[in-house]
């Protein structure tokens, strides 16, 4: 079939909403309506050349250029039509995307750890989860790869089954496209990554999208102090909705605030999610951090980016931990639909982030908002 996706063909481009040809689902394949699409800004990555390596290393491996590749990895939508041996779900289905597919048999799925599921090593790999065949085409017939295997900034997505988690019918489209990534992630970063306990102190470096589900998160698990930090007044007057006990302009200027809050012990963990991530950032954040503390490194850096500057001294003495996080360490099958059951009873919110709705068509206006920081959240919804 024939549909209209947001499509970049190289670092530094434009979105450009062209007409994309789909193939019928096969085996274990679903065709998903999609209803509501997050700009997050891991896409951004992708525009900006963070994801990928440059163009002339990837031609030197003689590897294929990862363009044109159809962009977002939030979203929810309806399955419209599903595959031979489709068991998760069926059509009529209102779906959330999980961006790494979870197969529940590999040695990661099986340990609890679904965000690590071996399905997910191929995610930036062309071809479809099941098969890897190539089942997008431009007009044209060149082939255009989804990213993360999914592609939600596209009216309609062929995707496989391990990549979407079922919802129930009554969760609004835009709730189920921002756990997918966004609330998940950040909610994540905090509760499952850092494990934050009741009376700890938290930071939250970058309060955007993500950074606001990590201040929600803390809060919810009983954090005395949440000291959310981001650049921008409003982002930072926004937080305190979402939890934040204090804000700062800077991480420079939250050192004094943390000392002060925690007696000089400093925070039990602090939460890195701004837009990019640097190595400094990591230095900063540990000299913030309590003995027995951790940093957890939610936020995308340049994937070149191998520089990180820290006191090992420290790290070893203190107990100090640098962890990473992918999806804020959740489990997509249970996490994404008990944080909606929360939502649904009113104990998390997910309205709140919804800066503005976009049409499709207006996706570069989307980033164009989210650079200038007009945004905690930009969503493209489908009429
Ligand atoms: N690990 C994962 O699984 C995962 C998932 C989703 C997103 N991400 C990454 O998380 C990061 C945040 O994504 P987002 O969608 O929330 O972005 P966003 O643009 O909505 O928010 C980023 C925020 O960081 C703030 N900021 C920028 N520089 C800062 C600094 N030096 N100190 C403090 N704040 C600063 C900005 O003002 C903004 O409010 C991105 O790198 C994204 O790619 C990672
Ligand atoms: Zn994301
Ligand atoms: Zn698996």
């Amino acid at each position: 079939m024939r549909t209209r996706a947001a499509v970049i063909f190289g670092v530094g481009r434009e979105w450009e909403v062209v007409d994309v040809e789909l193939d019928d689902p096969g085996p274990r394949e679903i065709l998903v309506r999609t209803r509501a699409a997050g700009l997050c800004h891991s896409d951004e990555h992708v525009v900006r050349g963070d994801m990928t390596p440059p163009e002339e290393l990837i031609a030197a491996a003689g590897m294929e250029s990862p363009f044109p590749m159809i962009g977002g990895h939030e979203g929810a939508g309806e399955v419209l039509a599903v595959g031979e041996g489709v068991r998760r779900v069926a059509v009529g289905d209102h779906v959330a995307m999980s961006f790494f597919p979870t197969c529940g048999e590999c040695h990661y799925c099986s340990t609890g750890r679904q965000n690590l599921c071996d399905l997910g090593a191929h995610a930036f790999e062309k071809g479809m989860v099941t098969d890897g065949r190539r089942a997008h085409r431009l007009s044209d017939g060149t082939p255009v790869d989804p990213i993360l295997k999914l592609g939600t900034f596209a009216e309609h997505m062929l995707v496989a089954e391990d990549s979407v988690v079922r919802i129930e019918p009554d969760v609004p489209f835009v709730a189920g496209a921002l756990v997918s990534c966004a609330v998940a992630t950040g909610w994540g970063s905090a509760v499952r990554r850092a494990d934050v306990r009741v009376g700890d102190t938290v930071v939250v470096v970058g309060v955007g999208g993500v950074g606001m589900n990590a201040v929600q998160g803390a809060a919810m698990a009983g954090a005395r102090h949440v000291v959310a930090v981001d650049p921008l007044e409003w982002k930072r007057e926004s937080s305190h909705t979402f939890g934040a006990t204090h804000a700062a302009a800077s991480m420079q200027e939250a050192q004094p605030l943390v000392e002060q809050l925690t007696d000089g012990r400093g925070a039990d963990a602090v939460i890195m999610v701004p837009g990019l991530m640097t190595g400094d950032m990591v230095a900063a954040g540990l000299a913030m951090s309590a003995k027995g503390g951790s940093v957890v490194v939610t936020a995308i850096a340049g994937v070149m980016s191998t520089e990180v500057s820290m006191s090992l001294f420290d790290l070893a003495m203190f107990e100090k931990e640098v962890q990473g996080t992918i999806f804020g360490s959740c489990n997509p099958r249970t996490d994404i639909p008990a944080l909606l059951a929360l939502y649904a009873e009113g104990r998390l919110r997910i309205d709140e982030l919804v800066t503005r709705t976009y049409p499709l068509e207006d996706v570069n206006e989307g980033y164009e908002d989210m650079r200038a920081g007009r945004n905690l959240r930009g969503v493209i919804v489908f009429e």
